[in-house]
């Protein structure tokens, strides 16, 4: 069921919004997935193949999200269950909206937990832990090792890093759009670009950084597997926070006249930029010390272990940090956004109270992270294919099944459903431009997304 509720706030310029949405897409996914992912997939071929799946795919469904919220100006189910009645259709398209919001609530309760590691890094290369573990050399990784287990197993730890994210999270939620989230990203964003081009150029004049500018940019097709391919396109999902309802409630506040194609054209190339320039930091440092390029845990394992023994390492180490903490906390408070928006819309609550109870219901959840991560016995329940606990069950339910799917139906929505003449109006493109367009929302992106689901839920398996 749908209502005829609408939301009234707007942000306040077209720079309030595309900072905004740049917020909620740089995250976590660009500062430690990318990196990782790109040294798992063979560096050059999978950068091509990723930025050619923004290009094709995401950049369509990021256009065609934004679009459905400014058009229903409200939340995701709303939205979508009123554009698709005014083109003649069911209100149960409201599903794709839904999916969105719960995609995003389950993202944040363990998003939270590893912005909290995040935070606690800070206070470790703050206080010097990362260069006193490099004063013995034969313990010195062991030391940095024992440093991450002993956060991720302490539950009291974990509660506190969680909590206070969670606090700061639901502060700026409850202060609204314009003197919360857009007050937020005005400061954090320009912080954090100044910050990662230092760490880039600290990163090249100390590290190697010929090896890592060959490493991303030699493109060697031989390296590139089925799979690597499917991860890209895998990626520039979760790195442009699409199908999570994020975009949708962001185009919810768009005001009228903005370029909703231009606008997500300039977002997708900033949350490429960091990507790639959060590469160009991590790889010359990964390269000098011979630490492995595909180390997954790399941001909190073996990047301390560099910065321990570097010229200034304490201190870069300790910006690096703040730095993953700006990026992740743009991200979880437009995650918590589309929830606290939900409840003031739907529920009539205050913007005070909706934050506090969309962030405690975050906060119970994340529990379910912090057990499994501290190997809690309650959290170790059997999902199966899923993985062994609450956080791999978490993590593969959203990134593997909930953020593809709900991707494959915004562009068979948008695609196929909306009535033209209203996509056409939202996206107000040149005839040939717009013809692109609907090829990708039409076919590009649905079969693409839909090879990467087949995969995700390994009917693939058997190419590879
Ligand atoms: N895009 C953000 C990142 O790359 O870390 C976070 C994110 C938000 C991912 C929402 C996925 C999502 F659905």
């Amino acid at each position: 069921m749908h209502t005829e509720t609408h939301v009234s706030n707007r942000w306040s310029s077209r720079y309030a919004y595309i900072l905004a949405a740049t917020g909620a897409a740089v995250g976590l996914g660009n500062l430690w997935k990318f990196p990782y992912i790109m040294g798992e997939n063979g560096g050059g071929a999978f950068v091509l193949v990723y930025l050619l799946c923004i290009l094709f795919i995401g950049i369509p469904v990021m256009m065609a999200e934004v679009a459905i919220g400014k058009r229903g100006r409200s939340t995701p189910a709303n939205a979508a269950a009123m554009v698709s009645v005014e083109s003649g259709h069911s209100s149960h398209w409201s599903v794709i909206g839904s999916m969105g919001v719960l995609a995003g609530f389950l993202i944040l309760s363990f998003y939270v937990v590893i912005a909290g590691w995040a935070a606690a890094y800070v206070l470790y290369a703050g206080t010097g832990e990362f260069s006193a573990a490099a004063a013995n050399s034969t313990t010195h990784a062991e030391a940095i090792g024992t440093l991450f287990g002993n956060l991720v197993s302490s539950i009291p730890q974990l509660l506190i890093w969680t909590t206070l994210t969670v606090v700061a999270v639901v502060y700026v939620i409850s202060k609204g759009v314009k003197d919360g989230l857009e007050t937020a990203v005005t400061y954090l964003m320009p912080a954090l670009l100044v910050l990662l081009i230092c760490i880039m150029c600290y990163s090249a004049i100390v590290g190697d950084f010929a090896s890592a500018f060959a490493f991303m940019f030699d493109v060697d097709f031989s390296k590139l597997t089925i799979k690597g391919v499917l991860v890209a396109l895998g990626h520039a999902f979760f790195t442009l926070s699409l199908a999570s309802g994020i975009m949708m409630v962001y185009g919810a506040y768009l005001p009228e006249g903005v370029s909703i194609a231009k606008t997500s054209i300039m977002i997708a190339i900033a949350d490429t930029v960091v990507a790639l320039i959060a590469g160009l930091a991590i790889y010359p440092i990964v390269f000098a010390h011979g630490l492995e390029p595909s180390a997954g845990g790399s941001i909190v394992q073996s990047l301390p272990i560099a910065f321990g023994s570097m010229p200034m390492g304490d201190f870069v180490g300790t910006l690096f940090f703040i730095m993953v903490v700006f990026a992740a906390f743009t991200s979880a408070i437009a995650l918590l956004e589309s929830a606290a928006a939900y409840l003031v819309e739907r529920q009539g609550l205050t913007r005070v109270k909706a934050a506090i109870i969309a962030g405690s219901g975050i906060w119970l959840l994340s529990l379910g992270t912090i057990g499994s991560l501290a190997g809690s016995e309650w959290a170790q329940i059997n999902f199966g294919f899923m993985g062994g606990n609450i956080f791999d069950a978490l993590d593969y339910l959203t990134a593997n099944i909930l953020l593809p799917l709900g991707g494959l139906l915004i562009s068979v929505f948008a695609g196929w459903i909306i009535k033209t003449e209203v996509v056409k109006s939202e996206f107000s493109l040149a005839p040939w431009q717009f013809s692109l367009v609907m090829v990708l929302l039409r076919f590009v992106a649905p079969l693409g997304i839909l090879f990467v689901f087949a995969n995700s839920v390994g009917v693939l398996d058997f190419i590879s």
